[in-house]
Formats: C-alpha cells, structure tokens, sequence
C-alpha cells in the first residue's frame, strides 16, 4: 500500500511516498481501505519530532480517517465488512490501508463525504475530552477557547454553544478567522496579539471571568488563564506551544478553587476512546447530520501532495481542517447503514 513515512525530522520536505505491506487484523481490530485521512497540528509535532508515537504504535502518522471496512478481526460485533465508518487512531492514517480498534469507529455522519468525515474523529474527541469531561462544562457556563479557528477550537466552541448553551469567546489572529469564528458560534472574539487580551475577555464576561478555558499554549498565558477564570473555573490544557513551564499562583488555585487538568488523547486505552466514541455518536452526530453542528475545511490536498498540506499548518494559514484524499471515493457520499 502506498503510504507517508517521516524520513527523519525538519519540515514538509521530511514527508515522502513510500510503499508498506497492508497490515493483518489482529483481535479487536479493523481495517479500513482509506478514502480520507485528517490533517492535525500532532502530526506537524510528530514531523518535527516534538510527539513521537507511543510504543507499539505504527510511525506512520495520521490520527484520523475515513473509509470502508474491508477486513475484520476476531470479537469485533461492529463495525462489519463494507461498513463506511470514520475513526480516531493513534497513528497510521496518512496510507491506503489503517487498522483501527473497532472501538473508535464510527458511522459516517449521514449526507457526509468521507472527506468531510475524515475532519471529525482528532478534534471531536479531543474537544469532548477536555471541554466536556474535564472541563465539565455546565449549562448556560462561560467558555474561552483559545485559537477558536483551530479544528479542535471550531469543535470545542460548537459542543459548547449546541450542547451546554455556553456563551462562547474565542481568540483569534487575523479578521478573517474572527470571522469564521463568530459565523461557528463565539459569542465575542478577541485578537490575542491585542497586548490586553485577557482585560478585553474579562469585560465580556462583566468582570466576572469563565468558567472553563481551553487552552494548547501554556507557559506564559497559564497564570494569565488562572486569573481570568471566575470562581470554581476550570482551566483545560492541551498542548504548550508557548512554553511547559509556567509560574503561577498556587494561592490562587485554593482561594478561588480553580481546577487546573489537561490531557492528551493519543496514548489513552481503546476502553477510553470508545466511551468518547459513543458520547459523540449519541450526541454530537444528530447535530451533524441535522446541520447545527459544522465541519469547516480550508483545504483539500491528495496524499501525493502531503507536504503542501503541511506547509499550511506550517504558515499558520490554516482555518479550520485539512484533509488528504487518499481513493477516489473521497468525495462521495457513502450509503446510509441499514
Ligand atoms: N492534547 C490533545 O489530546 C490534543 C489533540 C489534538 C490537538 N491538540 C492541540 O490542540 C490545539 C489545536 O489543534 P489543531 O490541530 O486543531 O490546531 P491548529 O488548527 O493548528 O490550530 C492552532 C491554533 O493555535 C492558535 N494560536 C497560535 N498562537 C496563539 C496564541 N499566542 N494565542 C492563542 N492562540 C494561538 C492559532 O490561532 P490563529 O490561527 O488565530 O493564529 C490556531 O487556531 C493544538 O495546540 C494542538 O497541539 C491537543
């Protein structure tokens, strides 16, 4: 099968064409002829050599995929062969063939492409990780998603908006992602190049703060989050591009009984991603086959063409998801499942 392999570590130009034999089902597993594959930030990290694969895991990267079952392993009861389904891995999606967990499998959404679903699996389950099960957010709270056009964003400020009734802030950098994020449902945006960010969402919130921050940049912006929270907010980290090392005010977390967590999804148990999986499938899927919950893709590139789908992430262009067209049923809208 052809496939994408990280030929040590730099830029886009790290990323080559390869050929690999297709992977055998072991128990448990799936293996899905690919149709789409999802383009994420882990994968840049992991180009970069910043997020390697866990042990056991193919270093092949991708975290997301669309496609058709075409081979089962022993004690999966769903999906079955022919099933079109769109899944969470921990690697393997940039190739013509992935195995998948049968787990963290799920239904294309109706009326989806596999392109479009092949955007959903990364950044769904990462928001619902952290927006919904860590962060708890409540009905009617106030969240702060910070990079409100990042593919987790746009998910974490939908879930907030369609599921808990949140009033939904974002930053963002430029005003044409502003845009994207006021028309994804963020009740306010605020340019975090603006020197006073934090007092711009302060007075949106009417002094009072919010209650859950999503946040992938950590360092120096964490003990500026911890301030901005109102009393018991969460504050929810996924990445820390800015810095991992951070001073704040332990002080801060005791009298104001802040909750300071976070997580990273790709070395979780397949138990885990299956809970996730099934909560989206309940929740979050009628919403995306009824319209009120959105995918926005910014651009669309063929495997061949990784690298310039990389150059984006790579540019901070990007708004919203990427996706690489990996057969030519990429474009088409599977079947419905009986
Ligand atoms: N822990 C996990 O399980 C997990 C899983 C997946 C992703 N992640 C992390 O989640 C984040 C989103 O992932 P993605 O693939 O959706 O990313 P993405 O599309 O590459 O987005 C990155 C975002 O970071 C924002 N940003 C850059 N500098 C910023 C700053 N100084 N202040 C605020 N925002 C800033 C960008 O905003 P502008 O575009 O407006 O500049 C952009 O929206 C990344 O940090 C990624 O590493 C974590």
């Amino acid at each position: 099968m052809q496939v994408v392999e990280i030929r040590g570590q730099g830029g886009p130009e790290v990323l080559h064409l390869a050929q690999r034999p297709v992977p055998a089902c072991g128990p448990g597993e799936v293996l899905v002829q690919v149709a789409a594959a999802g383009v994420n930030r882990p994968d840049v990290q992991q180009r970069k050599g910043l997020y390697p694969p866990p042990a056991g895991v193919t270093d092949i990267p991708g975290l997301d995929v669309a496609g058709v079952v075409v081979a089962v392993g022993a004690d999966v009861a769903w999906p079955r062969i022919g099933d079109a389904v769109c899944a969470l891995v921990a690697g393997g999606g940039y190739a013509e063939f992935c195995l998948v967990p049968a787990p963290q499998c799920m239904p294309v959404p109706r009326g989806f492409t596999f392109a479009q679903a092949a955007t959903l699996p990364e950044v769904f389950f990462t928001a619902w990780n952290n927006v919904i099960w860590l962060g708890r957010l409540a009905e009617g709270e106030a969240l702060l998603v910070q990079g409100g056009t990042s593919g987790v964003g746009l998910a974490a400020m939908q879930i907030g908006k369609q599921l808990r009734g949140a009033t939904v802030l974002a930053t963002s950098s430029s005003a044409a992602k502003q845009a994207v994020c006021r028309e994804m449902g963020a009740d306010a945006v605020v340019d975090y190049r603006d020197a006073d960010w934090p007092e711009q969402v302060r007075a949106l919130t009417d002094g009072r703060g919010v209650d859950v921050i999503l946040d992938g940049q950590g360092g120096d912006y964490t003990p500026v989050e911890l301030g901005l929270l109102a009393p018991d907010g969460r504050l929810v980290l996924i990445a820390s591009h800015r810095a991992p090392k951070a001073e704040i005010s332990t002080r801060e977390i005791y009298i104001r009984r802040l909750t300071l967590t976070g997580s990273t999804l790709r070395a979780r148990p397949v138990a885990y991603k299956g809970r996730i999986a099934r909560e989206l499938v309940e929740q979050v899927w009628p919403l995306l086959e009824a319209g009120r919950i959105r995918t926005h893709i910014c651009g669309v590139h063929p495997l061949a063409d990784v690298a310039a789908a990389h150059a984006v992430l790579d540019a901070n262009e990007q708004i919203g998801k990427l996706v690489l067209t990996v057969s030519a049923l990429a474009e088409t809208v599977p079947e419905p499942p009986a």
